[in-house]
């Protein structure tokens, strides 16, 4: 939620804090601001502007009356928290005396308190925002005769919730401020320049050297470096990573939307995610997971918590982990796990899923889970974030980074390090014997080029999605792993083409859900692979039901699945892949379906209405 930047150096700051806002706009896009730092006969001053709606009405009103030239800035998309999505509302907030402008990411929790104090002293604050109060609080500082620095160390030593600020003084001109609790914030470095963002694709432009920072920590950035301290200004350490993709990774190549870009990646995710995880012994191997072999074969219970599409991966996780491993495993939205009171020992693993890594509930709930010593796994595609740096091991999926904010090789990627999880587990705990493991790891690297037979039909997904424009409502019915693909086909509906969606089970059908089915509703069934058990013929069942009752049934199924063929209106052949695999290839069409309906539609698809990518605040 809300994207930062800042910059110091010899560059124009404008151009630079507008390309990365460019780039963090998927994080929100209420509104959009920039403040530069210039000179006026001699003496520094603000100069800002800010524009709700997205940042192409910053973008224009700056053309058409431009900002000074300024080698200082900073800027800020939102996602709205306090106050509406307008002009006023909209970041950067200037201090009492304009001397100090601030952005932030975050809730400050005591900002009606603090509020209160600035107005008993006098302080006219403009608008609904937390952030107005955080910007005259570190004005205040500032007269007091300290530098900005120890300014934001003090005012944030006040400040309770979760935060990023990033401030810029009119008097000291080289140097920019921020602060982080909660609230994600990466330093970029430069040569004779340095960079502030709430992720790296704000400066991969130009520089790929990064540092990571710690909770309480505030960051002062000069043209020649960086300093690190605690907010009691006690000297600290960032630490240096070098981000291991560049500038064409985020951008649109030749797409329409960075989703459909996302959607052609995952052939190569998927690979990515797979690569170097056998050993040479022939044993799974995760090199990322820092527990040992006994911590892990202590492990008497799984809770997985995840928020969303991750929640689903989560969902797939639980049949992989509890077939292959045996192991008790429960899936929770990591929103309602730590307000349970659930029962956590030392010997329950906590796996975190979550792209992002700075998903606000999900962090809650695995300090919760570490509060009570169980041990944490994260599951995460973003190096360096808060998620991964808090967990106790990590598997780093590998899908570049996620711009569209629908998750789509994020999601697969998830469902990758599920398995090579489960599997690893079952190494361990000896549950599956070697050859058992290693059919599973041959049938996974075969996944990418199914995945890119699914997406090289992809014209007549476009054709049937076509077909659907305008509908009010889709129902989407799976069994097994195909149950959690169909609630996020449904997600995916949601939010991208503001479609009513509702995903089940098939089983559950009888049980409510069919009263829904009303003639040509639109019932897309995930149809699972013919097998052992009984799964393909009793979804086979459920979906003569709805069609009985008049609804048009979209089937995916395996190819060769002929007892499909008379209670399928539409069919979609997928590859032959076991059952517990599934989801790998079924979830791409359902992806392709609604990024292609959002588009007819004329929906902004990379950024929905209301969304921001990353959940930061609770
Ligand atoms: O970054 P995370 O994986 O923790 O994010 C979780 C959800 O916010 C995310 O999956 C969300 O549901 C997406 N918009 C789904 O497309």
């Amino acid at each position: 939620m809300c994207g930062i930047v800042g910059y110091v150096g010899s560059k124009q700051a404008q151009h630079v804090v507008i390309e990365g806002l460019r780039r963090l706009e998927y994080r929100g896009y209420d509104s959009a601001g920039i403040a530069l730092v210039h000179s006026v006969d001699g003496r520094g001053a603000i100069a800002s502007d800010k524009k709700s709606g997205k940042l192409a009405n910053l973008d224009k009103a700056i053309t058409e009356s431009p900002l000074p030239e300024s080698t200082t800035g900073i800027g800020h998309t939102r996602w709205a928290t306090h106050g509406a999505p307008n002009d006023t509302n909209a970041h950067p907030h200037l201090g009492r005396d304009s001397r100090l402008a601030l952005v932030h990411n975050g809730i400050i929790e005591n900002f009606a308190e603090l509020r209160a104090e600035l107005e008993a002293e006098g302080h006219t604050l403009l608008s609904e925002t937390d952030t107005e109060v955080a910007a005259h609080l570190v004005e205040r500082e500032l007269t007091d005769g300290v530098d900005l620095t120890v300014a934001m160390q003090r005012a944030c030593q006040r400040l309770q919730g979760a935060f990023t600020l990033v401030a810029v003084d009119a008097r000291d001109p080289d140097r920019v401020v921020a602060a982080r609790r909660n609230s994600p914030l990466v330093v970029g470095l430069g040569e004779g320049e340095n960079f502030l963002g709430s992720d790296v694709a704000a400066f991969i432009e130009h520089t790929r050297e990064a540092m990571e920072l710690g909770q309480d920590q505030v960051v002062t950035i000069t043209r020649e470096g960086v300093e690190v301290t605690g907010f009691d200004g006690s000297p600290a350490q960032g630490t240096r990573y070098h981000v291991d993709w560049d500038l064409s990774s985020a951008e649109k190549d030749g797409h329409d939307w960075f989703m459909r870009k996302e959607i052609h990646e995952q052939p190569r995710a998927v690979a990515d995610s797979l690569l170097g995880r056998r050993g040479t012994d022939g044993l799974l191997q995760l090199d990322e997971v820092r527990l040992s072999d006994d911590d892990l074969r202590d492990i008497d219970k799984i809770i997985i918590i995840a928020c969303g599409t991750s929640f689903y991966a989560g969902m797939v996780a639980k049949y992989a982990i509890e077939h292959w491993c045996r192991i008790p495993c429960e899936v929770e939205l990591a929103s309602e796990f730590r307000y349970r009171d659930p029962i956590l020992t030392q010997s329950t693993l906590v796996v975190a899923i979550s792209q992002s890594g700075e998903t606000a509930d999900t962090l809650q709930a695995i300090r919760h889970a570490r509060l009570q010593r169980s041990k944490v796994l994260a599951i995460c595609n973003t190096n360096g974030s808060t998620i991964p740096r808090e967990s106790d091991a990590v598997i780093y999926t590998h899908a570049g980074p996620e711009i569209g904010v629908a998750s789509t090789k994020g999601f697969l990627t998830q469902l990758v390090a599920c398995y090579l999880l489960a599997l690893y587990l079952a190494q361990v705990k000896g549950t599956r014997f070697g050859d058992e493991i290693n059919e599973v790891m041959d049938q996974l690297d075969e996944i990418p080029a199914k995945i890119q037979a699914v997406l090289d039909a992809e014209a007549g997904i476009y054709e049937l999605a076509a077909k659907y424009v305008g509908t009010k409502s889709v129902l989407f019915l799976g069994r097994h792993a195909g149950y959690p693909v169909a609630l996020e086909g449904a997600l995916k509906l949601k939010e991208l083409a503001y479609i009513h969606a509702e995903g089940f089970a098939a089983g559950e059908l009888k049980h409510g859900p069919i009263a829904l089915i009303e003639e040509d509703l639109p019932v897309l069934c995930v149809v699972p692979p013919r097998g052992r058990d009984q799964l393909h013929d009793k979804m086979i069942s459920g979906i003569q039901e709805v069609r009985a009752r008049g609804a048009r049934t979209i089937c995916l199924a395996e190819e060769g699945d002929t007892a499909i063929v008379p209670y399928a209106d539409v069919l979609i052949t997928l590859p032959k892949v076991p059952t517990l695999l599934q989801p790998l290839v079924a979830t791409v069409p359902l992806q392709l379906f609604a990024c292609e309906l959002a588009t007819q539609m004329g929906h902004d698809v990379d950024q929905p209405r209301n969304l921001a990518k990353s959940v930061t605040v609770e």
